[in-house]
């Protein structure tokens, strides 16, 4: 049987980690994958999640099963912290999924039911899993450019342009906030433009929101997310909470549904919970239940939000050293698109062949299409990354 299989398709960032850890270099940099790490190069868990999985170890009583939509208290925490004062709850409902990527694959599938033959618009660049996530769903990949290499910005006429030829029905991917990879976020009369132009078009806005918290803080990074709502009749968010609550390997998410009314949402949230029921049953839930008691404890709440804001606010402060490291080293007074750019991800303008370079003589790992994640860079490391920048 396996006999008849071909060789599966090399995933570029898990491959890139596989290549980091045979490395045998002792100074070796890894700032490949998308990972928050701290000043002593670690991938830390949040104090509140661990005092937060430490209050669920003592009161926890069960793992029986649950639902295939999860825990309804989390899918309300998860609508409160996305929408907050502006959540519908005739519009809006959310159902735990296993990470961001269950979210945007089950969304995927439904989307697929729902419009069969529909298209995904996919941000170029962007993260090479949405091609495969929605592959999987059956819909049909499409692109549009989104990033504008001379400004650092988004190039928002350019992806209404390319959007002009979707049909109406079609999906469009977007990055809630800090783009992936290139850090380039719409400002917020690029979003109204944006969504206007959705709504106009009967198109249907799919929002990825992994990094909820990294780029302009949590209230800041659910704008798109409300306008849209408001905007546009029906849309959907997937949202991680791999990042914003270091919890990656548990597996924590949510699919939230925005529908055009009650009945139609009530439809959807039915058909995406046997779409659940048929991939993987119902989702994990030690983390999402950590995620649980902490927002459901004031003390944590407010803990794990200034761990988060710490964790972006030293973000900004590496790209401010990062830019000026680099001003120096090449002498120039530019101001760098990275001091502009949102979150762990900036991609560089750099050759495969240089990226190869920084690799081979300074054991320095990025994707290939020159992303970097900044977090990875420690205060110590800027200098000696803007010196072998400067040198290839
Ligand atoms: C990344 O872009 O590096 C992260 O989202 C990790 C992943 O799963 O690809």
């Amino acid at each position: 049987m396996f006999e008849t299989l071909g060789k599966a398709p090399v995933d570029g960032i898990l491959e890139l980690s596989r290549q980091y850890q045979c490395d045998q270099r002792n100074d070796k940099i890894d700032l490949g994958i998308g990972v928050y790490r701290d000043e002593a190069n670690q991938i830390p868990i949040m104090r509140s999640i661990k005092a937060a999985e430490r209050q669920l170890y003592q009161v926890q009583k069960t793992k029986t099963y649950l639902s295939p939509s999860g825990d309804p208290v989390f899918g309300e925490q998860m609508i409160d912290l996305v929408f907050g004062a502006d959540a519908d709850p005739d519009r809006i409902s959310a159902c735990q999924t296993p990470g961001g990527t269950g979210a945007l694959r089950i969304i995927g599938e439904l989307l697929a039911q729902a419009r069969p033959g529909t298209s995904v618009w996919l941000p170029q660049p962007g993260w090479g899993n949405h091609e495969v996530i929605f592959a999987a769903a059956g819909l049909e990949l499409k692109f549009y450019p989104y990033f504008d290499p001379r400004t650092g910005g988004v190039e928002v006429s350019a992806t209404l342009d390319a959007l002009s030829a979707a049909r109406s029905g079609d999906t469009v991917l977007i990055h809630a906030c800090c783009h992936n990879p290139t850090g380039a976020d719409p400002t917020k009369a690029q979003w109204l433009q944006l969504a206007k132009f959705l709504e106009s078009r009967e198109l249907f806005p799919l929002i990825d929101m992994a990094y909820l918290g990294f780029g302009g803080g949590l209230e800041q990074d659910g704008f798109a997310a409300r306008l849209i709502a408001r905007t546009c009749q029906e849309s959907a968010i997937a949202v991680s909470c791999s990042k914003s609550f270091t919890l990656y390997r548990d597996r924590v998410g949510a699919a939230i549904l925005v529908g055009k009314s009650k009945s139609v949402r009530d439809i959807a949230f039915g058909q995406i919970q046997a779409v659940a029921r048929g991939m993987y049953s119902m989702p994990p839930d030690h983390g999402a239940a950590a995620v649980r008691t902490l927002l459901g404890d004031e003390f944590l709440r407010k803990q794990w939000r200034d761990e988060l804001e710490a964790m972006r606010t030293r973000i900004v402060r590496l790209r401010a050293d990062l830019a000026s490291a680099q001003r120096r080293f090449t002498h120039s007074y530019r101001r760098s698109q990275i001091e502009r750019q949102n979150g762990m991800f900036s991609c560089l303008n750099l050759t495969p062949d240089q990226v190869r370079l920084l690799r081979d003589r300074h054991a320095i790992y990025m994707l290939d299409n020159g992303r970097i994640n900044i977090s990875a860079l420690q205060s110590e490391k800027v200098e000696i990354f803007a010196d072998a920048l400067a040198s290839i």
